[in-house]
C-alpha cells in the first residue's frame, strides 16, 4: 500500500482542497503518513498570497526533498501557477495547478510509469463539484467549499491569477448532500468557504442568502453554520435579516476592510467606503450588540500616508473587532499595485504593523470583556488535562474545565485572558449556585 504525506499553506479553501486530495487518494488505496520520511509521495499544497507565503512554500518544498530524496514530490496550489519551473528546480517532481488537483492521482501514476518530471498547470475554470466527507486537519469543524474564482480586481491581489477571474459556484444539491454527510459524520459546525464567498451564485442569479435559506430549511440537528470571509458590499440586508432570524448561522462575520482610508481603499480598488463599513457595522450591532466582526488590514499599501494610516488606527480603535489580522503590504508580480509609485519601506511597514497590533489587541480585549457573564456555546476542540478549549459562536476561544471534544457545550464567560476568554460550564455554574 502506498503512503502519502500531505501538507498545505494558506486559506480554508486550500485546507479543504488538501482534504479532498487525501480522501480521493485514500479511496484509491493510499494511506496517509503523518511524517514525510515514511511516504512514497509527498504533496505540498502551496500559497502565494504574500511574498512570505511564497517563501514558506519554497522552504517546505526544499525541506521535503531533503527529508525524503526518493519520494515523488508534488507541488500544487496557487504558487504552482506562478512559479512552475522554479518549483521543479527546488525539488518538485510534479507541479500541478489548482484544476489538476482533481486528477492528481492520474498525474502521479503517469510519473510512476514514466519517471519523468513534468508540469501541468491549466487556467482555473473547472466546475466546483468536489465534496469532502471528513477532515484530518480539524476533527470537530468541517469546511465546505461552495465557490471558486474572484472578479473583484483588487489592485494588490494576485489570487485570481491562480483561482480564475470567473465566479464558479457549487450546485445547491451538491452542497446539501455534502453537508448531510458531514452532519452524519458528527460535525457540529460547518464553515462555508470560497475564494470570494459573498459572490456565491452571482453567475446564475442566485445568492449566498438564498443558499443559506435553503440550507436552514432543509437541514436539521444540533449544528451551526459559519461564513468564512465576506466583503462589505456583499453583506446584503437579506443576509443580515437571515442572520438575525436564525441562530443556525453564527453571529460572526469576517469582513476584510484592508484600510480605514477612503483614498487607500480607492487605490486598492475596493468597492466600498469607510462610511459604508461603519453603516454596515451599525446594522450588525443593532441586530445583536455583541455581533462579532473580525477583519483583515493591509498596512503600508503604496502611497499610504501617515494620515491614511492614522485613519486605520482610528477605525480599529472605534470598532470593537473580535480579531484583526494585520498584513504588511507585499508586492505581488503583475498586480496593478506593483506598478504604483511610493512603495513604503519595509521598516516603516513593520512599524505600522506593530503600532496597529497594539490597538487591535486592545480592541479585541474590550470586545471579549463584553461577553463576561453571558452564555456562549463552545465547540470543544481539545481537552488537555481536564481543560477544554474551543471557539464559541462569536469565534472567541474559551478555556474551561470539563466538556467533551466534539460537543457544543454551554458555558458562562468569566474573564478575558491572552487571546480568548476563561469560562465555566453552565451546568457546573448552576450546581455551584445551588450549593452556595
Ligand atoms: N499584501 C499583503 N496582504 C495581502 N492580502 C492579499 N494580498 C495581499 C498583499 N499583496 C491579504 C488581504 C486579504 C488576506 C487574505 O490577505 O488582507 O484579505
Ligand atoms: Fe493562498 Fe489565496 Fe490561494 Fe488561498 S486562494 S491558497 S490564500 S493564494
Amino acid at each position: 500500500m502506498k503512503k502519502v504525506y500531505v501538507t498545505f499553506l494558506g486559506c480554508k479553501v486550500n485546507q479543504y482542497e488538501s482534504e479532498y486530495i487525501i480522501e480521493k487518494l485514500e479511496k484509491n488505496g493510499y494511506v496517509v503518513s503523518p511524517h514525510p520520511t515514511k511516504a512514497d509521495m509527498c504533496i505540498l499544497n502551496t500559497c502565494m498570497v504574500t511574498s512570505e507565503a511564497s517563501r514558506k512554500s519554497r522552504q517546505i518544498l526544499r525541506r521535503l526533498r531533503k527529508l525524503n530524496p526518493d519520494a515523488l514530490i508534488i507541488a500544487t496550489g496557487c504558487y504552482a501557477h506562478l512559479e512552475q519551473e522554479g518549483l521543479l528546480q527546488i525539488g518538485a517532481d510534479l507541479v500541478l495547478g489548482n484544476c489538476e488537483k482533481k486528477d492528481l492521482l492520474t498525474h502521479a501514476e503517469r510519473y510512476f510509469r514514466e519517471k519523468k518530471k513534468f508540469i501541468s498547470v491549466s487556467e482555473s475554470n473547472y466546475q466546483v463539484d468536489e465534496t469532502v466527507e471528513s477532515f484530518l486537519s480539524d476533527r470537530t469543524r468541517a469546511y465546505v467549499k461552495i465557490e471558486d474564482g474572484c472578479n473583484e480586481f483588487c489592485s494588490y491581489c494576485i489570487v485570481p491569477v491562480a483561482r480564475g477571474f470567473k465566479i464558479r459556484s457549487k450546485a445547491v444539491e451538491t452542497i446539501l448532500a455534502e453537508m448531510r454527510t458531514l452532519l452524519e459524520n458528527g460535525y457540529k459546525e460547518i464553515v462555508l468557504t470560497g475564494v470570494n464567498l459573498g459572490k456565491y451564485g452571482a453567475e446564475n442569479g442566485f445568492s449566498l442568502s438564498k443558499l443559506l435559506s435553503v440550507l436552514i430549511d432543509e437541514l436539521s440537528g444540533d449544528f451551526r453554520i459559519r461564513l468564512s470571509s465576506i466583503n462589505v458590499q456583499d453583506v446584503t440586508d437579506e443576509l443580515i435579516d437571515l442572520v438575525g432570524y436564525t441562530d443556525r448561522i453564527c453571529p460572526h462575520l469576517h469582513i476584510p476592510l484592508q484600510s480605514g482610508s477612503d483614498a487607500v481603499l480607492k487605490r486598492m480598488n475596493r468597492k466600498y467606503t469607510v462610511e459604508d463599513a461603519y453603516r454596515l457595522f451599525a446594522k450588525l450591532r443593532e441586530l445583536n450588540s455583541d455581533f462579532s466582526i473580525s477583519t483583515d488590514i493591509i498596512v503600508g499599501f503604496p502611497g499610504e500616508t501617515i494620515g491614511d494610516f492614522k485613519q486605520t488606527l482610528e477605525l480599529v480603535g472605534k470598532v470593537l473587532f473580535s480579531k484583526v489580522h494585520i498584513f504588511k503590504y507585499s508586492t505581488r508580480p503583475g498586480t496593478a499595485a506593483s506598478k504604483l509609485g511610493y512603495q513604503i519601506p519595509a521598516d516603516e511597514k513593520e512599524r505600522r504593523s506593530k503600532e496597529l497590533s497594539l490597538i487591535a489587541e486592545e480592541s479585541s480585549k474590550r470586545y471579549r470583556e463584553q461577553s463576561v457573564g453571558k452564555l456562549r456555546k463552545v465547540l470543544v476542540e481539545q481537552n488537555r488535562s481536564g481543560i477544554s478549549s474551543g471557539y464559541d459562536e462569536y469565534y472567541i476561544r474559551h478555556e474551561f474545565t470539563g466538556g467533551r471534544v466534539g460537543n457544543l457545550e454551554t458555558v458562562v464567560s468569566k474573564y478575558a485572558n491572552g487571546a480568548g476568554v476563561v469560562s465555566t460550564l453552565a451546568c457546573l455554574e448552576r450546581q455551584m449556585a445551588r450549593e452556595a
